[in-house]
């Protein structure tokens, strides 16, 4: 039987109550309870995916693979999203803006499509921002889930949560009002990092 270590939450980046206009409560419930469920989860799959393998009995293959993909995926973007926030918001600068600007047309009509984005998601759903290795493009992405209409071959740089965790005790069903929150906290030095290290991949 193969030991393989288990995967781990991080500790946030910042302090439970430092973000704008999204609670210390729903920071510390979505961080500390649900983002660590999906790691639980993705722990869980994992085991036994290895008691199959350890038995050959692959009778719920095709679960465990659902629950994998599923967790597996909640835990990234779970991960990108923490990351992402704890800045001052307003605008990006430097290569991340041009590339927005050409990719967009505006950083504005940029924001307008993420917004719109994240408010056509499914009631749970992430918007993307996505550098594309295949065309060296930015493109936004919608997903249900963690993990619904999934592109391939791409690098999520930022991840606005829109499930309703992540902001229903804060500002009820204005989603609007909290993805306005979002944009207030955006580290945008997270962000060109992670766009330069997906340039350089
Ligand atoms: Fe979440």
């Amino acid at each position: 039987m193969t030991e393989h270590a288990q995967h781990e939450l991080p500790d946030l980046p910042y302090d439970y109550d430092s973000l704008k206009g999204i609670s210390e409560d729903v920071v510390r419930f979505h961080h500390d309870k649900h983002h660590a469920s999906y790691i639980k989860g993705r722990n869980s799959a994992e085991e036994q995916l290895q008691t199959a393998r350890d038995e050959g009995d692959w009778s719920q293959i095709r679960l465990i693979k659902e629950n994998e993909s599923f967790n597996q995926s909640g835990q990234v973007l779970h991960n990108i999203y923490w990351q992402n926030l704890g800045g001052p918001g307003g605008r990006p600068d430097g290569d991340l803006l041009e590339q927005i600007e050409t990719d967009f047309g505006s950083f504005d009509t940029f924001k307008e499509e993420f917004t719109e984005v994240c408010t056509a998601s499914g009631r749970s759903g992430w918007a993307l921002l996505l550098y594309d290795m295949s065309d060296g493009r930015l493109h936004t992405g919608l997903v249900d889930f963690h993990n619904q209409f999934s592109w391939w071959n791409v690098v999520p740089i930022l991840a606005c949560d829109v499930w309703e965790h992540a902001y229903y005790y804060d500002q009820g069903p204005d989603r609007g009002k909290y993805v306005d929150a979002f944009f207030n906290n955006i580290n945008w030095d997270d962000v060109s990092q992670r766009l330069e290290a997906a340039q350089a991949a």
